[in-house]
């Protein structure tokens, strides 16, 4: 499974980065706000920052909701840097861009993913990856992780090339159980994947062990 860090702050994609276990950055116009980037131009220098920190696909979302406003600002944002994927969002206007950009062989990412038949929808249209966001399912009471479960199914079903980027993850479970489905991708915070990484045992032992070392060289 892929790692993705969602998150517009370099700070948090140098650190995922520097684990070196980090595959590439998801974005939204809420974590670019969020980390104070506004501005057509900063918003355009933020993503080529982004970009030559990590080597591997940053989506970089369109604000255009009009197919000709979405391909104006999609080609804009794939001619930043070879890595950039054209996010969308899963209107009926994105399913257009989407297809659009396929067929010039421009990668996207089909964005506000909530149920399958939007994923079947976004494949179809040559998306090269489709974002189910479970932890705001999980919001609503309806099981985020059901989700991508049946997405996979449908996808394994007719061998869609599309993967499952499994998006609004929240906690180091949600990462363990997208892998058991066999999401493509996961992109969540440097926390849950940080937290990957804990366990009191583990901590424990190693005092352990250096407190022993320590005793035998004294
Ligand atoms: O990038 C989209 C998605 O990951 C947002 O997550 O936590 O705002 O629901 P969240």
């Amino acid at each position: 499974m892929k790692f993705f860090i969602d998150t517009a702050n370099l700070n948090d994609i140098k650190e995922a980065n520097d684990l070196g276990i980090l595959d590439g950055v998801t974005t939204n116009p809420s974590l670019m706000a969020k980390e104070g980037i506004t501005g057509q131009q900063k918003i355009l220098d933020h993503y080529v920052a982004i970009c030559n920190i990590v080597d591997g696909p940053v989506s970089a979302e369109v604000i255009a909701t009009d197919l000709e406003g979405m391909i104006r600002e999609g080609e804009a944002l794939a001619s930043l840097h070879k890595n950039i994927v054209v996010k969308i969002p899963m209107i009926p206007e994105g399913i257009k861009a989407i297809k659009y950009f396929s067929q010039k062989g421009i990668k996207t990412n089909c964005t506000l993913i909530f149920s399958a038949g939007q994923a079947l929808l976004a494949a179809k249209a040559g998306a090269t990856y489709i974002s189910p966001f479970l932890g705001r399912l999980d919001d609503v009471s309806t099981n985020g992780l059901d989700l991508i479960a049946q997405i996979r199914t449908i996808y394994d079903n007719y061998t869609f090339d599309t993967q499952i980027l499994a998006a609004s993850v929240r906690h180091p479970m949600h990462i363990i159980h997208c892998a058991e489905i066999g999401s493509d991708v996961m992109t969540g915070p440097l926390s849950a994947i940080k937290a990957l990484a804990k366990h009191p045992l583990t901590d424990i032992g190693l005092q352990q062990f250096l407190a022993d070392h320590a005793k035998g060289n004294n």
